[in-house]
């Protein structure tokens, strides 16, 4: 696999679409056991968690619904700074058994300040898978139940992750080289 150069970076491979596919059927076969007859409700972050969100329900074969969030952060008028809204999330999650599909965690910022909405709502269960996460990074304690690769404090990119909006479509994750 070639260098990549996106915008003033370079990029050089790091996980392969093979590696990536087989860990994505693990996860789902883990969720799978977990989940029969639970007919849980997935949410997937937008933008990054489309391409895991995806392959990862393709692999899903008991009963389960998905649905497409994005969270939008502004300043609150209250002293603790950025508060996060979720747009586009219509389903009553009362009693439903939750998983959040994210793409990566990386200060756990997101997660810390989005979960207790989805909390309050009072789910039957509230579980998250993330593709990455870079436990180096973590601000905010983040308990990921459905991991598929802890990775080093690096930037990367591909399968949904972009730098400055580009390689989303790359279908393997790169990650930034040093020059
Ligand atoms: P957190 O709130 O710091 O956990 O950040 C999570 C979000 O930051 C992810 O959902 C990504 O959109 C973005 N992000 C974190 N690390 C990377 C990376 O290495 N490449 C691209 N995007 C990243
Ligand atoms: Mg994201």
């Amino acid at each position: 696999m070639p260098v990549l150069q996106v915008n003033d970076k370079k990029f050089k491979p790091y996980i392969s679409a093979v590696k990536i596919n087989e860990r994505i059927k693990e996860l789902a076969a883990e969720i799978n056991t977990e989940y029969a007859g639970k007919r849980p409700l997935f949410i997937a972050i937008l933008n990054g968690s489309f391409m895991f969100a995806a392959d990862l329900f393709k692999e899903i074969s008991i009963d389960a619904e998905i649905c497409f969030i994005k969270l939008a952060s502004y300043k609150g008028t209250c002293s603790t700074g950025n508060v996060i809204t979720s747009i586009g999330l219509d389903e009553p999650l009362q009693g439903r058994h939750v998983i959040i599909i994210e793409d990566i965690v990386d200060t756990g910022t997101t997660m810390h300040k989005f979960l207790p909405q989805l909390y309050a709502q009072q789910p039957a269960s509230l579980k998250i898978a993330a593709l990455l996460h870079k436990p180096e990074a973590l601000l905010h304690p983040v308990a990921i139940d459905f991991l598929g690769f802890s990775v080093p404090n690096i930037f990367l990119l591909g399968f949904g992750l972009d730098y400055d909006g580009l390689g989303r479509n790359i279908p393997e994750i790169y990650q930034l080289t040093a020059e």
